[in-house]
């Protein structure tokens, strides 16, 4: 049975639109290290679980709410590690103790044209997301930067996040509409999204039927370890800056924009609709590639959504019981989707045809801040990435990327849309640029208490 007052409540719920996020990507101080641990302590009120029974928030309405996790370095900073006073019995994972950087070949990066988290002095050893109500968001963000910054961090970079009305990203789509549900936490009769609860949270079978890889130090309890791992989560943070004239420039036809997404702006599913939007279906996310649309006429192939989760989709394979193995493995790599927006709101009359990104005024960038949660960096985020997103000849395809790949590579961004009679084959630019982030853990409960307080028991 899932520990839920265990667990970070950021893993089953991503705070409603009326919520405001600020991302704060710190550094402790190695001279004022006491009174870094002693403001962390006093913040750990504020980070809350799920109660067990009826599954929301463990806490009456707090002034904030806060996500509150570690990269490999920072942890490494308060004394857990190879090296530290609190040595591993069994460390974490590769991906994650190597961080972001030493990971860019996988997933396509160069990290030396980051603005934030591709060099020592810029590569944060904490985040704290906070979380406050719109209307009180701005008094909030003020008191906690001031209060953070009095305890001696380094910001490295913060990012205001917030969620369009209409929940559309700037390109002017929706966005977090497929999610996969844990087992044990949601009720659904969806089986091909509903997910052993070890493919997000450590401490739990995976869809592999085993545990995910945790990390032991050493503990002066009886048993002489201490479970660091156990119902925390691996969150990856990318801060993925968007070019919105761009993308409508390159897009001008509502079909082509939809094809390079895999939904309409609705949210509706080509797969379901192929020729119009259908606002009827705007949240429908049941369906299945093999079965509706095999050949990609009309999703195509390399679609995002198609990329991101192929669902059933293989092309060689023809009959029913290799379609289900298809999808029982494609279980093995679904990220939960946390991010935000940032930088200014995208005008819905852009999409509809005005000019109102007014190009007199002074250019501000805005993005998407990418967050997605899981339990292993390796079989889940850097797979999609590396055998999906980024992957040349996904599928069959030739020379291709996701259309929203950060991958710089404008003369190979090809594109191709089955049809009938005709194939087409465009090509595109890039409209997504990577400018920082890294790996974080997210603790569990008891893990945050164990690790802020200098290892006290708990
Ligand atoms: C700025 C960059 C990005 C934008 C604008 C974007 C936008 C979208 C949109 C509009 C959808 C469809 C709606 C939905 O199902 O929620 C979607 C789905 C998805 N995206 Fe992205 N995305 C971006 C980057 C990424 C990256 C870097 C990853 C992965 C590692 C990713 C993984 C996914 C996944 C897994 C889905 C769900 C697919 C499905 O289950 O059908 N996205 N994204």
């Amino acid at each position: 049975m899932l520990e839920l007052f265990d667990i970070q409540s950021f893993v089953f719920q991503a705070f409603g639109k009326s919520f405001r996020g600020w991302y704060a990507f710190l550094q402790f101080d190695n001279d004022q290290m006491e009174k870094n641990l002693d403001w962390l302590k006093s913040q750990l009120a504020y980070v809350a679980g799920v109660d067990d029974e009826t599954k929301m928030l463990d806490r009456e309405a707090l002034e904030y709410y806060l996500v509150m996790g570690f990269t490999h370095s920072g942890l490494e900073k308060l004394g857990i590690g190879i090296k530290g006073s609190r040595p591993y019995r069994k460390p974490f994972s590769e991906a994650f103790m190597e961080g972001m950087v030493e990971r860019a070949e996988i997933l396509g990066d160069k990290p030396d044209s980051w603005e934030w988290g591709g060099k020592e002095e810029t590569e944060p050893h904490l985040v704290l997301a906070m979380f406050a109500n719109e209307n009180e968001f701005e008094n909030k963000k003020s008191d906690f930067k001031k209060a953070y910054e009095q305890a001696g961090f380094k910001e490295v970079r913060a990012v205001e996040g917030y969620s369009h009305k209409d929940l559309r990203e700037h390109f002017g789509f929706a966005d977090g509409i497929s999610q996969p549900l844990i087992e044990g936490f949601h009720d659904s009769i969806d089986k091909n999204n509903l997910c052993e609860p070890g493919e997000f949270v450590l401490g739990y079978r995976n869809e592999r039927g085993v545990y995910p890889e945790s990390a032991l130090v050493e503990h002066n309890n009886e048993s002489g370890e201490f479970d660091l791992g156990k119902n925390g989560s691996f969150m990856v943070v990318r801060q993925l800056e968007q070019d919105a004239e761009r993308f409508r420039a390159g897009n001008p036809r509502e079909v082509d924009a939809a094809k390079l997404i895999g939904r309409w702006r609705s949210g509706a599913p080509l797969t379901l609709c192929p020729f119009n939007d259908n606002i009827k279906l705007k949240e429908n996310n049941s369906f299945t590639y093999f079965q509706h649309d095999r050949y990609g006429m009309k999703c195509p192939i390399g679609s995002h959504i198609r990329r991101s989760n192929p669902r059933d989709n293989k092309f060689s394979l023809n009959d029913h019981e290799d379609r289900e193995r298809t999808q029982a493995l494609n279980k093995r790599h679904r990220i939960i989707r946390r991010g935000r927006l940032y930088g200014p709101e995208v005008p819905k009359e852009f999409y509809e045809g005005a000019n109102t990104l007014d190009p007199k005024k002074p250019h501000e960038s805005r993005g998407t801040l990418f967050i997605c949660l899981n339990a292993s960096i390796e079989n889940q985020f850097e797979f999609v990435m590396q055998n999906w997103i980024n992957r040349k000849d996904f599928n069959g395809l030739r020379n291709e990327l996701d259309p929203l790949s950060t991958v710089d590579e404008e003369e190979n961004r090809h594109f191709t849309t089955p049809g009938m009679p005709k194939t087409e084959r465009r090509q595109l630019q890039q409209y997504v640029t990577m400018r920082g982030g890294a790996y974080f853990f997210l603790p569990g409960m008891r893990a945050l208490r164990f690790i802020v307080s200098g290892f006290n028991p708990v």
